[in-house]
């Protein structure tokens, strides 16, 4: 297979009716936090039972097309001793992998931050697609303020996503280009809609000057919601919000936008989605990327405990069946 016909082919997998994809690539530090609110230590051997169980989930390959797995989790063998993204892929389920090297300050501007990785990309991805993965994922963030993101946070973050992309794509890799504008802060819907503008308009710049090929790649940005602070919005504000910054800023070549869940409730980011789904004409397939709005109810059912595993997997396979109808609008609460 070309390159091309490589990326083709994972973009055709990735971007199916009915189906998302289940960001399980929570850093070590991440997922010690999250086990940490379920009351478990995370130890590798805790990380290794949790994510074989949620990847071993009955059907879960019906409405998940995806899985972003972490470094640890890729070289891991499941509880029945079979390499993770083999057990993924005998689900009918695409590994991929994050490849960013986190993120810290921006220098000379306070209050920004810069995502890290580039250095040695080549030689990482040539690894992780001898081990399955098939796709990556590169996380840049974004402060809103009054003042933030500065000018200068908004083209540098864009830059790096766009030069990861192609890499990955010249690796025959799909990239997932995941500009998150979080969602922390006390801002309203729109200044969360000004600067989801601003920051795409600039993404889709920088992946043109790098001749990034839009129709493979997939789009992992954040709803145009209120600051968490800020009183919340409608389902339908927020669909109508999201919907007009993304006509507005995102090519119709883009296959498919799977939305982070960043900080909504997992009942949220499914009614938000639906919405969203529900409104109007739009070029693109809408899904979901979600971490947390996924996981919780099955990390909650887990608790550390393998004895829990059945109830992992119902509350995992609950939500992503949810989503996967939220996909088409055919969700009702
Ligand atoms: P959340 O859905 O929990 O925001 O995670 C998605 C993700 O991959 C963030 O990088």
């Amino acid at each position: 297979m070309s390159i091309q016909e490589e990326l083709t082919a994972t973009i055709a997998d990735l971007v199916q009716p009915g189906k998302g994809i289940l960001a399980a690539d929570e850093s070590t530090p991440t997922i010690a936090k999250r086990f940490k609110a379920v009351g478990v230590e995370s130890t590798e051997g805790k990380r290794r039972e949790y994510r074989s169980i949620i990847f071993s989930t009955p059907d879960l390959g019906k409405y998940i097309s995806g899985v972003i797995l972490y470094e640890e989790t890729l070289e891991q063998l499941s509880l029945e001793d079979v390499a993770m993204p083999k057990l993924l892929a005998s689900q009918g389920i695409v590994p991929g992998i994050k490849v960013d090297k986190g993120k810290g300050p921006l220098v000379n501007a306070p209050g920004d931050e810069i995502t890290y990785g580039l250095d040695g990309l080549e030689s990482r991805l040539e690894e992780y697609k001898k081990l399955g993965a098939r796709f990556a994922k590169w996380r840049d963030v974004f402060h809103i303020s009054d003042t933030l993101p500065s000018r200068q946070a908004v083209k540098a973050n864009a830059e790096v996503l766009a030069r990861y992309a192609a890499v990955c794509q010249s690796m025959g890799i799909v990239p997932i280009v995941e500009p998150e504008v979080l969602i922390d802060g006390h801002h309203s819907i729109e200044r969360a809609g000004e600067v989801s503008e601003a920051v795409l308009r600039e993404v889709f710049k920088a992946l043109y000057r790098h001749h990034v090929d839009l129709e493979t790649i997939v789009l992992k940005p954040s709803m145009v919601t209120p600051g968490k602070e800020s009183p919340s919005a409608s389902p339908e504000q927020v669909a109508e919000h999201t919907l007009m910054i993304f006509r507005r800023a995102v090519p119709a070549a883009v296959p498919g936008i799977f939305f982070l869940s960043g900080g909504q409730t997992p009942a949220e980011a499914t009614v938000n989605l639906n919405a969203i789904n529900s409104m109007g004409y739009h070029p693109w397939e809408l899904s979901f990327s979600y971490g947390r709005a996924l996981q919780e109810p099955a990390q909650q059912a887990w608790a550390g405990d393998l004895a829990n595993a059945d109830k992992a997997q119902a509350a995992l396979h609950k939500r992503a069946r949810l989503n996967g109808l939220a996909r088409s609008g055919d969700y009702s609460p």
